[in-house]
């Protein structure tokens, strides 16, 4: 599959107190995102993965900074875009994104046809009004809400309506890459396997062209993704295909995690720890070598002083950890 985001060595900060605190939130990850991929973005709370998902967005409102790296996209290297390039190419069309607090980012005092109206204008530079309402009844029969529902308030709406909203607004102009930031977590269970269904239909449909999924429960994506990325502590700690990831999980954190879930297959609980003492670490200061270390069940010498590069296990699957890298045995 051909390579749709790249990115390298991409760091982020907050940036706090005029500069004497750095929130060390996204720390050198590098990885790609294929066309036409779900790639499922998984971890605990506070690892980094709205952080990374504004970074791909080119977000970088203060205090969050950008530090280092790269985000190619479609070829084109983001770093140096002004604010109206990324209006006018990149959000809405090569990069949209559902953003985590959706439910209740809908104004209370705002039909949602007019909010609609709003974002076209002010995110994505389209100020005629017959082409947005055009756009938004189309996307909102692809999402399946009633034409009617633009005249209504946001008070009016479900939980799962509210959500579908926020889909079609973020699919307006149909991007090649949509983020979705824990779309489903604030949802009962069979609202969230709707809106999984229609995310996927939206891709079927050609719609949106890849997803990266957000989440902090593991088992969910493997009813939508093809790919996982595990994030701790800012870092990217592995990644490989969700067969890889669920059923030969290499790293102790993503072993944790994977049974730390409640998943009826015993083939997936089995493996390795049963769960995570400690909490993750502030990212303020994090530990030295491998951020995962203090809380990790086979933590050796070097795990303490050298972080761990990302290697290639297996084709596709690759993770950073001491215990795999070749020189430490
Ligand atoms: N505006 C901000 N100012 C300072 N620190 C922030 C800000 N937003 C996030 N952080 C910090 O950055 C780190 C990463 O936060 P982030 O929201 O990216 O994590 P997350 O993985 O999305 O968590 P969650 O699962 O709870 O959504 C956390 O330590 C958080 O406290
Ligand atoms: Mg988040």
């Amino acid at each position: 599959m051909k390579k749709l985001v790249e990115v390298r060595n991409l760091r982020a900060y907050y940036i706090l107190r005029g500069g004497k605190i750095a929130v060390k939130a996204v720390d050198n990850i590098t990885m790609d995102i294929k066309e036409g991929e779900v790639l499922g973005i998984v971890g605990e709370s506070g690892c980094g993965k709205s952080t990374f998902a504004r970074c791909i967005m080119m977000d970088f409102t203060p205090p969050l900074r950008k530090i280092g790296g790269k985000i190619i996209m479609n070829g084109h290297d983001l770093t140096n875009l002004s604010m109206e390039e990324l209006r006018k190419n990149v959000w809405g069309r090569l990069v949209s994104m559902i953003p985590q607090s959706a439910l209740n980012a809908l104004p209370p005092v705002r039909k949602i046809g007019d909010f609609i109206y709003d974002v076209a204008s002010y995110r994505l530079g389209i100020r005629d009004k017959e082409k947005v309402q055009e756009l938004a009844q189309e996307r909102f029969e692809d999402v399946k809400l009633a034409p009617y529902v633009l005249n209504m308030y946001p008070h009016e709406l479900s939980g799962g309506m509210k959500q579908r909203v926020a889909i079609a607004i973020a699919t307006l102009l149909k991007p090649k890459l949509l983020i979705a930031d824990e779309p489903t977590s604030a949802l009962d269970v069979v609202t969230q396997k709707a809106i999984l269904r229609t995310l996927l239909d939206l891709k079927k449909g050609g719609i949106i062209g890849s997803i990266m999924f957000i989440t902090h429960d593991i088992a969910i994506l493997r009813q939508i993704a093809d790919r996982i990325g595990v994030m701790y502590a800012g870092k990217l700690v592995e990644i490989g295909s969700v067969d890889q990831i669920l059923y030969n999980p290499l790293h102790p954190y993503t072993k944790a995690l994977i049974n730390s879930v409640v998943t009826p297959e015993p083939e997936i609980r089995k493996r390795g720890i049963a769960y995570i003492p400690g909490n993750p670490p502030e990212l303020i200061n994090p530990p030295p070598g491998c951020r995962f270390h203090p809380r990790c069940p086979y933590v050796k010498g070097i795990c303490k002083i050298r972080e761990p590069e990302m290697i290639t296990v297996e084709p596709g699957h690759l993770v950073a950890c001491h215990l795999y890298s070749q020189e430490e045995g």
